[in-house]
C-alpha cells in the first residue's frame, strides 16, 4: 500500500483507540478520543508484557474486546502460532483488518460478542487476553464462565476496578445458617438507552475479582498490579484441571428425522433421530470398562400430556460406534406405544450409562407428542 492509501484508510476508519506503528513514521492516530494517552495502550502494555512468556512460539492466544489490535500484533510479533482477536464492535474489526494488511502479518480476526465465545467454534487457545473489557460487561459471571471454558492455560485481565480508597473491607456475615464472605462489588448507574459496549456496569474490588475467578474455576489467581484504580490479574488453569473440565461435559443437539404422531395401542414406534456430539467428551459407546460404565446410548421417557411420568426408562438404543465431538449420526429407537387411549410426550435425551442423564449436564431434551387412538 502506499503512503497516500494508509492515511486514507486511517481517516476513513476514524476514530482511533488504540496507537499502532504501521512504519514508515505513520502511527493509527495523533491525538486522544476519549481522554486516554495519545500513545494508548502503551503503558498497559509494559505490565501486561512481563504477563506472557517472552517468546510465544508454538502459542495459541486469544484477544477478547480487541479494539484495533494492538495486543494481538504484539502477540504475533512475538512469534505466537495462532492469534485471534475478537471485538463485539464491527467498527473495531475493521479497524484491526486494515492494520493487518498494512503490517502484512498473518492473524485473524472476527466480529465476536464475548458472550458468544464457544470452545465449538473457536476453540481453545493456551493464553486468553481480556484487556479493558470486563467492565464493559452486563453479564460479567456468563463472560467469565465463557473466558475460562476458552482458555486453556491462563486468562490475563487489566479492568477498572472499585475505587479501592472507597471500598469497604470484605466481611464474613450469616447468609441462611452459613457464614459467607462478602466481597464489595460497585454496580455503575446507567441510563435506559446505555449501550453496554461502550457503557460501565460492574466495578469489582480486588477480592471480589478473586472471589468470582476462583469461582470460574482457575486453580490461581495472581494479583500483578493494582494502580490508578485499574488492576492487573494472572488466572492459570493447571492441566489437571482442563483434564476435568472436558471429562463428563455431555451435550447432545437432538433432531427428530422420522416418527409417528399417531398410533394404536401397544403399536412398535420407530423413531429416527439426528444425534449431535455437542460437548466436549467423546462418546463411548461400549463405555470406559467391562461394566459398561460411561457407555453412551439415546433413550426416552414417557410423560403423560399433563407432564405426569409414567415410563423414565421407557426405551434404549445403541450407539453404533463411539461418536467423537462436532459429529452427527442418525439412530433409530423402537418403542411400545401405550395401552391406554391419550396423549403423550415422548421425551428423547442421551445417557451415559451409571453417570446421568445429559439433561442433568444442562443440555437439551427432545420432546414429541404422540396421539395414541383406538
Ligand atoms: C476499553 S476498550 C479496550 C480495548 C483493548 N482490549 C485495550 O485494552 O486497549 C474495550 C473493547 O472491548 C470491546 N467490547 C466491549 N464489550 C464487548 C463484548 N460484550 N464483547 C466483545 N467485545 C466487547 C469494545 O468494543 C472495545 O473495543
Amino acid at each position: 500500500m502506499t503512503t497516500d492509501e494508509i492515511l486514507a484508510g486511517l481517516k476513513r476508519l476514524e476514530p482511533w483507540f488504540h496507537s499502532i506503528d504501521l512504519g514508515g513514521g505513520i502511527t493509527t492516530k495523533t491525538e486522544s478520543v476519549m481522554g486516554e494517552p495519545v500513545d494508548h495502550p502503551h503503558e498497559p502494555w509494559q505490565v501486561i508484557q512481563q504477563c506472557l512468556p517472552r517468546d510465544l512460539h508454538g502459542k495459541s492466544l486469544l484477544d477478547v474486546g480487541c479494539n484495533a489490535g494492538f495486543y494481538s500484533f504484539e502477540a504475533k510479533r512475538r512469534g505466537a502460532a495462532r492469534v485471534l482477536g475478537v471485538d463485539g464492535q464491527r467498527q473495531h474489526i475493521r479497524q484491526a483488518l486494515f492494520v493487518r494488511k498494512v503490517l502484512g502479518l498473518d492473524l485473524e480476526f472476527r466480529r465476536m460478542n464475548v458472550y458468544e465465545l464457544d470452545r465449538q467454534t473457536i476453540g481453545q487457545f493456551d493464553i486468553t487476553l481480556a484487556l479493558g473489557l470486563i467492565y464493559h460487561l452486563k453479564h460479567l459471571v456468563l463472560a467469565l464462565e465463557n473466558l475460562y471454558k476458552v482458555t486453556r492455560e491462563m486468562l490475563v485481565i487489566e479492568t477498572a476496578i472499585m475505587p479501592p480508597e472507597r471500598t469497604p473491607a470484605s466481611f464474613t456475615h450469616p447468609l441462611g445458617e452459613t457464614q459467607m464472605r462478602l466481597h464489595a462489588l460497585a454496580l455503575v448507574e446507567n441510563p435506559q438507552a446505555a449501550k453496554e459496549q461502550v457503557f460501565n456496569w460492574f466495578l469489582p474490588s480486588i477480592a471480589a475479582l478473586e472471589a468470582l475467578l476462583s469461582n470460574t474455576g482457575f486453580d490461581s489467581i495472581e494479583v500483578v498490579e493494582v494502580k490508578n484504580e485499574r488492576a492487573v490479574l494472572v488466572c492459570r488453569k493447571s492441566a489437571a484441571q482442563s483434564e476435568r473440565d472436558v471429562r463428563h461435559h455431555y451435550v447432545a443437539a437432538l433432531a427428530l428425522e422420522s416418527g409417528p404422531t399417531i398410533s394404536r395401542p401397544g403399536e412398535d414406534l420407530r423413531f429416527t433421530l439426528q444425534v449431535k456430539n455437542a460437548g466436549l467428551t467423546r462418546w463411548a459407546a461400549r463405555g470406559e470398562d467391562e461394566t459398561g460404565k460411561g457407555a453412551v446410548q439415546l433413550g426416552a421417557h414417557l410423560l403423560r400430556a399433563d407432564e405426569e411420568e409414567l415410563s423414565w426408562d421407557y426405551g434404549r438404543a445403541d450407539l453404533p460406534y463411539d461418536l467423537e465431538p462436532g459429529k452427527v449420526e442418525s439412530i433409530i429407537v423402537t418403542l411400545r406405544a401405550p395401552q391406554e387411549a391419550g396423549r403423550y410426550i415422548v421425551e428423547f435425551d442421551m445417557v451415559a450409562e451409571h453417570i446421568a442423564w445429559f439433561e442433568d449436564f444442562g443440555s437439551g431434551t427432545l420432546r414429541h407428542e404422540l396421539l395414541v387412538s383406538p
